[in-house]
């Protein structure tokens, strides 16, 4: 068997061959490289595919969570309620603008922000709840919505790993105030490069978003806001369009791949990820299972050419970058036991019933005979 990578973008481009260069070269042909035709054109079909009023292309997820906080009113002083099982691109925006991240835990069944805990981390400074859907598994939002209409406070989905997933027929990205989505190569919609999106049913802060993006420009030489270079590059916007009109079907081949691994691995001492039913659709960026030999497990699929990743072995809070944080071993006892024990398999929409046959047998092998 050839080597399984996690994600294989080689395999995807040839699927997209046919239309991708004449997309890409029509572009360099115009030469409408920064805020050409096609980007709004994206930003049009992708706030369609999300059932939102607003798309706003922006440089990349990181950019779309800092710039959706700006437009929010972040300041020095606010705190933001997030979740410690997440990428740390979710609380660097919190930090840039001199806000302090205030971390919860995640739960057991969905690993994503526990709403229980939610309500305790709110204190008179806080402005923002940002629940992470992260794997593109929905996080609690009708508990979240509660909490933060209860309490007077936005939310913003930090959606970078949701494109498609929904919770009762509502698209991740429609829920909250606001929305961020990463376009990075390997998600599930991603770019030939970095980039992202904000989404918003709000008039106002899609108005403030799109300035704010723009160098804090509202008209032609008239710089209102003290804005970023942060636009969604023309050529991007141009694949984007490409690949959105193949989104639905590659997330349904994920689910069938996911469907199929769920199958073979059943029965193994192995925790399995969730799998959609009738409220909840998964997108399944992610297929992420967890065993306490995870290292060995992850060591054998590698000798077996099975490129099977970790998202993450280390919490954010412990991140040598967090120190200042103040967050210690022992503050988030779920996300720090999940990054021992979980384990990402190959999962994208090229990948054949072939290989996930011969990852699951390779799996089932490691555990029938111990294998250290
Ligand atoms: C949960 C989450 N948030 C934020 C980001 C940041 O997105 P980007 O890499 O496009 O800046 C990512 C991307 O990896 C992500 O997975």
């Amino acid at each position: 068997m050839k080597a399984i990578q996690l994600v294989d973008l080689q395999r995807q481009y040839k699927t997209l061959k046919k239309d991708i260069p004449s997309a890409v070269n029509k572009i360099l042909a115009k030469g409408n490289f920064i805020l050409g035709e096609e980007v709004a054109d994206f930003e049009k079909n992708f706030a369609k595919y999300c059932g939102v009023k607003h798309c706003i292309g922006v440089a990349s997820g990181t950019d779309a969570l800092l710039l959706s906080l700006r437009a929010l009113g972040t300041a020095p002083g606010d705190e933001v309620i997030t979740v410690a099982n997440t990428f740390i691109a979710t609380v660097l925006p919190i930090i840039y603008l001199g806000a302090k991240p205030v971390l919860v835990d995640c739960d057991s069944d969905t690993y994503q922000i526990d709403p229980k805990l939610i309500e305790k981390a709110i204190t008179r400074k806080t402005k923002v709840i940002i629940p992470v859907h992260l794997y593109g598994t929905p996080a609690s939002m009708k508990a979240i919505l509660k909490i933060a209409k209860k309490h007077k406070l936005y939310i913003l989905e930090d959606a970078c790993q949701a494109h498609g997933s929904s919770l009762a027929g509502k698209k991740c990205g429609s829920f909250g105030d606001i929305a961020a989505f990463s376009f990075y190569p390997g998600k599930n919609l991603g770019a030939a490069g970095d980039g992202g999106a904000i989404v918003t049913n709000n008039d106002l802060l899609a108005n403030n978003v799109r300035i704010i993006r723009n160098v804090g420009q509202a008209a032609k030489y008239k710089h209102d806001l003290i804005g970023y270079n942060s636009r969604l590059d023309t050529v991007h916007a141009a694949y984007l369009n490409v690949k959105l009109k193949k989104l639905e079907r590659w997330n349904a081949q994920r689910r069938r791949i996911a469907k199929l691994y769920h199958d073979l691995l059943t029965g193994l001492p192995l925790f399995l990820p969730p799998l959609s039913d009738k409220m909840r659709i998964l997108n399944h960026h992610l297929y992420v299972i967890r065993t306490e030999r995870r290292d060995e497990l992850l060591n054998f699929l590698h000798q077996n050419n099975i490129f099977a990743g970790m998202h993450y072995p280390i919490p954010v809070h412990l991140q040598k970058s967090m120190e200042g944080l103040k967050y210690t071993n022992g503050d988030f006892p779920l996300t720090e036991k999940y990054a021992n024990e979980i384990l990402s398999l190959p999962m994208f929409p090229e990948l054949t019933k072939k290989e996930v046959m011969y990852i699951c047998r390779k799996i089932k092998e490691f555990f029938k005979n111990g294998k250290t």
